[in-house]
């Protein structure tokens, strides 16, 4: 029997710690896709600007349509995300901010 490899059109993006995850579609920013998954996320300006969708990627990677989304360097390089302009690129996991 020859199986053929199937890539799935979307990722899977776990969020917090207790099991909850969500098909994470490359196409839409992740957020987008948590709303769907029905995950009560935290949203405003949707554009990037006011930071209240910040959380942290424990995996994964996402790209980003702007040039610089409402972060610094030192938060990039901790893994802050802003889900709102945030692109999924691989499955990833997204835990809550303290920030
Ligand atoms: S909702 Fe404002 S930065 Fe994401």
């Amino acid at each position: 029997m020859s199986s053929t490899p199937t890539v799935a059109p979307f990722f899977i993006a776990k969020v917090g710690d207790d099991g909850t995850q969500v098909d994470a579609w490359p196409d839409q920013p992740l957020l987008v896709s948590l709303e769907q998954g029905g995950v009560d996320w935290p949203s405003s300006c949707r554009n990037g600007t006011c930071r209240t969708c910040i959380g942290v990627l424990a995996s994964g990677q996402v790209r980003y349509e702007l040039d610089w989304p409402g972060l610094s360097a030192e938060e990039k390089a901790e893994g802050c995300v802003l889900p709102c302009v945030a692109y999924p690129e691989t499955d990833l996991e997204l835990q809550t901010s303290s920030i």
